[in-house]
């Protein structure tokens, strides 16, 4: 049934980015500069999650590099620091290299500006934190160094940046979902390299693309629980049936992999929320005081502070992992799937 179980895969860089012409010309334009030796506009490409940012700026950099080689990185920024964004530019960086954690950000930057002897693009990835940080100012300030800034919420985004930054930022790339038929499209490509030819019918993949409201991460999962479903149910090739149990597998994978990609702090407060099934605000600050301790004891992270718990709870929330009701102190919280399993254990509860 799955023939190459790779192009499921969500790094998989399919060779043409189908329905997506405009914004490849686009964010291709903007990087021209680069070709020639200047340096580029900065970018922001912002949409819903799953629908082709990340695969949009890789695809893009890669045709460029087979006209030229333009130096860049691919930086995912979420949980991240000022000084580790900066370090992994450098270690990215053909000229660069590793420098020790302890490096003040400002020796980074001086040393990051010394080796830009020509443009150096830098994806900065899942980066809807960083307006709040000082990245992107100390970005605009490194000569040479363009970035692609990849955000869930343009305007959310947009909103708390610096004028020096927003004039820095010519041009702003939407990503929406796929309509049925264009989702279909990019299905029906990977079916015919990864599947068996015939076992799936244009039909099926329309259903799927219609389910997943366009969301290309999801139709592409989906699609493969089908596969699987139909091999683990000895079907000659997909059935309905098979389409119909494929959205839960699916989401549940996608979740598994939305938590693990998370940051330590994600996944403290994740487990906290797991092991209470629901709990309120206060009593979950009372539970990560309790715990944090020994919890960190083994990581280099330090506990945080209420506020930055409430940000990460947020974050959990926008990847589908927990919900939140309520408003302020009477805010609680409950996971979206018991079966999506945390991946850090918490201590036991001590009796009182
Ligand atoms: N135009 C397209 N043609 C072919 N495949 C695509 C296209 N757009 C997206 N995909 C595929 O959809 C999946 C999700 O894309 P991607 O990882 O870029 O989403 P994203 O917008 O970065 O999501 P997130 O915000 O969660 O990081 C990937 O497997 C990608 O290859
Ligand atoms: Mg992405």
């Amino acid at each position: 049934m799955i023939e190459d179980g790779r192009v499921f895969r969500d790094d998989h860089l399919p060779r043409e980015l189908q329905h997506r012409e405009g914004a490849v010309r686009e964010l291709s334009g903007a990087l021209e500069p680069a070709i020639r030796e200047r340096p580029a506009d900065d970018v922001l490409v912002s949409g819903p999650s799953g629908v082709g940012k990340t695969v949009l700026a890789r695809h893009t950099l890669q045709r460029l590099q087979q006209h030229v080689g333009v130096p860049h990185a691919h930086i995912r920024c979420l949980g991240e620091t000022r000084g580790s964004i900066f370090r992994e530019a450098l270690r990215q960086h053909p000229q660069g290299r590793d420098l020790p954690r302890t490096t003040p950000v400002d020796d980074v930057l001086a040393e990051l500006r010394s080796v830009l002897d020509r443009p150096f693009v830098v994806i900065l990835d899942e980066a809807d934190d960083l307006p709040r940080s000082k990245v992107l100012e100390d970005a605009c300030r490194v000569f040479g160094l363009s970035m692609i800034a990849i955000s869930h919420d343009q305007e959310q985004w947009l909103a708390p940046i610096s004028d020096r930054v927003r004039r820095s930022i010519a041009t702003k790339i939407q990503l929406d979902r796929f309509g049925v038929d264009e989702l279909a499209d990019i299905l029906e490509r990977r079916a015919d390299i990864g599947l068996r030819s015939g076992v799936v019918s244009r039909e099926q993949l329309q259903r799927i693309a219609d389910e997943v409201a366009g969301v290309a991460r999801a139709g592409i999962q989906s699609l493969r629980a089908a596969a699987e479903l139909a091999r683990e149910r000895e079907h000659g090739e997909i059935r309905d049936v098979d389409v119909d149990d494929s959205f839960e597998r699916a989401r549940r994978r996608i979740r598994e992999a939305n938590l693990r990609s998370l940051p330590w702090h994600h996944q403290v407060l994740y487990a906290l929320v797991h092991e209470a099934g629901t709990i309120g605000a206060g009593e979950l600050h009372d539970r990560y005081d309790q715990v944090s301790e020994q919890l960190y004891e083994d990581s280099p992270k330090t506990p945080i502070g209420k506020r930055s718990r409430r940000n990460k709870l947020s974050k959990l929330r926008d990847y589908g992992l927990v919900l939140d009701e309520g408003k302020r102190q009477n805010r609680k919280y409950r996971v979206v799937d018991e079966a999506v399993k945390p991946a850090i254990e918490m201590p036991r509860r001590t009796p009182y």
